[in-house]
């Protein structure tokens, strides 16, 4: 017996130096399910929430005073933080629950002064952490959209350095878990924006955070009415801005590749044909169609389609879904795309996905879909 337990036990030592020497058959942590949570939606409440489909639901959103940089969090907004992390903890099966911190919306000039000094990033840090563990969430998520230069992009990697410094601390003097800490970040490491060239500070990021979310989505939309577009190319034939090159371009930075998570919109965005009998993605556009801005959660893409027998199109080019009805002209994600964009997440080895947002699904069709494609616990 003992012989056999030996030989056992060196059959391990010899399978762990071959899996970690190649590098390839190794157990990756478990999948994120990830998803936000509009806190402003008055017809979702966290009760809502299936959460068999998810790993982590992230509470969207909070934002610092702009003058102390501490939270300051009134009475509605208490009551909301602690219904969102109970509900989610108390549900079969429970969820990890997050604090995104910021939003699209947000002033990006108010992170980039709180990033500026290391006092005020102690003051953000130190509030973020104590209102995480007040109202009893796993994790924090910073969504700064987006530091604008070289510099904005350095201090955001003293932020994060920092922040996981405290974390760590506080866990050790709490005897907590340590809480989690991710960020929403473009969907590729570097990029050109109005004629300025950033990148994202790879090296902190993988070392403090616990995985980014790449938000993979808004590649097309209001800002350009004369094409349509497909707002969440996995690829585009002509350009760089696709999810493919996005999530390639992190790898390529040094980003690990089980720190990246895949973001996917639960929303369409619109156009107004310029000739209807001209209808393909790239065809010309004078204007937005149905929607507020032009966007239609897939919800209401789903209705749109059925009371305008609209014609549904899946892109093989672009992995992507569209359709049309008159002049209205809508691409988006559905159950197949999503599925397609999953199992090109998996093969790269990625860690997982998020979506913005889950109340935009209809009746959890595409949340359920891509949980059934990407099994938590996977082998590669
Ligand atoms: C802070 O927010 C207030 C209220 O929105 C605004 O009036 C003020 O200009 C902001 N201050 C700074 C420094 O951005
Ligand atoms: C895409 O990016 C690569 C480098 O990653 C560059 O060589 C190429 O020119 C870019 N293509 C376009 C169309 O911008």
């Amino acid at each position: 017996m003992a012989g056999l337990k030996f030989m056992y036990f060196l059959s391990i030592i010899v399978l762990l130096t071959i899996t970690t020497g190649s590098g390839c058959i190794m157990a990756s942590p478990p999948a994120v399910k990830g998803a936000y949570w509009p806190s402003w939606s008055e017809t979702f409440p966290p009760s809502a929430i299936d959460t068999s489909l998810f790993s982590h639901v992230y509470y969207a959103f909070l934002m610092p005073n702009n003058v102390t940089f501490k939270f300051e969090i009134p009475d509605s907004t208490a009551v909301l933080l602690l219904d969102f992390s109970t509900t989610l903890h108390r549900k079969k099966p429970p969820v990890k629950t997050l604090i995104s911190i910021g939003d699209g919306g947000a002033n990006p000039r108010q992170f980039a002064r709180m990033a500026s000094e290391a006092k005020s990033r102690k003051v953000f840090i130190n509030s973020a952490i104590e209102v995480a563990r007040k109202f009893g969430f796993d994790g924090l998520d910073l969504d700064w959209e987006s530091p604008k230069d070289p510099k904005e992009m350095e201090d955001l990697g003293y932020l994060f350095k920092e922040w996981r410094d405290a974390i760590q601390k506080e866990a050790k003097t709490t005897k907590k878990p340590p809480l989690l800490l991710t960020a929403a970040v473009y969907f590729s490491v570097e990029f050109l924006w109005f004629e300025k060239y950033r990148k994202y500070p790879v090296a902190p990021m993988k070392e403090n955070l616990d995985w980014i979310n790449a938000m993979c989505y808004d590649y097309h939309g209001y800002w350009d009415t004369t094409v349509t577009g497909a707002h969440a190319a996995l690829y585009d034939p002509k350009s760089n801005i696709s999810t493919s090159y996005g999530l390639k371009s992190w790898i390529r930075a040094g980003m690990p590749r089980h720190m990246v998570v895949m973001g996917l919109p639960l929303y369409g965005r619109t156009w107004k044909l310029k000739d209807p009998n001209l209808n393909g993605i790239g065809a010309p556009a004078v204007g937005l169609g149905p929607g507020d801005e032009g966007v239609l959660t897939f919800a209401e893409v789903v209705k749109f389609n059925e009371d305008n027998g609209a014609t549904v199109l899946y892109d093989v080019e672009t992995v992507s879904t569209y359709s049309y009805a008159g002049s209205s002209w809508i691409g988006y994600d559905d159950t197949l795309s999503t599925t397609t964009k999953i199992r090109f997440a998996q093969a790269l080895g990625l860690r997982g996905y998020f979506f913005w947002t889950l109340s935009y699904d209809d009746e959890w069709k595409i949340s359920m879909q891509a949980s059934r494609a990407w099994p938590i616990d996977e082998l590669y």
